[in-house]
């Protein structure tokens, strides 16, 4: 192994335009009275029909212009939108129609010229709107593009915290994320799951990832499983039940396979959720 820290770039020729734009959108944001759907909407707009974004309202009206790229302006404003978790009943809808409008200015902005890939402004905008999506959200924020949530407003997340591309975070039974925890590529973290016999019957359970946590490339956690401190789930691995400080778990369902050298006593680390709850 050689140690990779990630190198300095220097910031790119509009890195000052990247900052105003940035430097509104929070203010803007900040204002309590800030009507979230018309900011999405005009961000959009601005972003990808800057031709219609001064006109939007009589653009959308305007029966000379194809249905199609009326159908696509009125997709700029997320009332004109529907998000899957809107269908689910444990969806709590005043609070899920305060962060949508932010929730679907984060995807779209992630299939835009300027988005998707962009890393440093990427990561600045979703550390801005994550303030006002997420239960809580701590320091230095990182998330990279195609992150998905399902309600956002049930995801904690501390300092440090990194999410990786296409990583899906099933906030709707709870997520809590520690301190320096790392979701690799294509993690799936789940907090609902559904009864064998009725799909209808959805159990929620808040999934606990603590601090200093990997969930590497791939991997997959269950809804309600509790990933303890320094531990890490393999590529590809499946969590189906509480994951033990600094072990390192693989397969399907995942195991232990080993624990890491900078662990603690052993008698202080090899902690089941059994131990927790006082069991055998
Ligand atoms: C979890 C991981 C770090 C384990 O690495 P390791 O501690 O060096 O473990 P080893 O390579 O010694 O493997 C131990 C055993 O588990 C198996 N194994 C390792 N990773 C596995 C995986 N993801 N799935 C299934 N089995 C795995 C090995 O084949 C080996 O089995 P064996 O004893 O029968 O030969 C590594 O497999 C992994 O998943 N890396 C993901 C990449 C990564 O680091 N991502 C972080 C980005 S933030």
């Amino acid at each position: 192994m050689v140690l990779r820290p990630l190198r300095s770039v220097p910031p790119c020729d509009n890195a000052k335009l990247a900052d105003a734009w940035l430097e509104q959108l929070g203010a803007a944001l900040s204002d309590p009275r800030c009507d979230r759907s018309v900011l999405c909407r005009n961000a959009l707009a601005e972003l990808a029909y800057p031709d219609y974004a001064s006109n939007w309202e009589t653009a959308v009206e305007d029966s000379s212009l194809p249905l199609a790229t009326r159908l696509a302006l009125g997709a700029l404003d997320p009332r004109n939108v529907t998000l899957e978790p809107e269908y689910y009943s444990d969806c709590d809808d005043a609070r899920f129609q305060r962060v949508k409008p932010l929730l679907w200015l984060w995807y779209s902005f992630d299939r835009t010229v300027l988005g998707g890939q962009n890393v440093w402004l990427g990561v600045e905008l979703r550390r801005v709107l994550a303030r006002h999506i997420f239960k809580r959200c701590g320091e230095n924020f990182k998330a990279f593009q195609h992150v998905e949530f399902s309600f956002g407003y049930n995801l904690e997340v501390g300092d440090n915290v990194v999410v990786h591309r296409h990583v899906l975070l099933d906030d709707r039974g709870g997520i809590v994320l520690g301190n320096r925890v790392s979701i690799s590529d294509y993690a799936n973290i789940y907090s609902h799951t559904h009864s064998i016999v009725e799909q209808k019957d959805v159990t929620n359970a808040t999934t606990v990832i603590e601090d200093g946590v990997r969930i590497t490339y791939h991997a997959t956690v269950l809804a309600g499983v509790h990933v303890h401190e320094q531990g890490m789930v393999g590529a590809m691995a499946l969590a189906t039940k509480d994951v033990r400080p600094y072990h390192v778990y693989v397969g399907i369902p995942a195991k232990s396979v080993r624990v890491k050298p900078n662990a603690p006593q052993a008698s202080e680390i090899l902690r089941t959720s059994r131990d927790r709850q006082g069991g055998d």
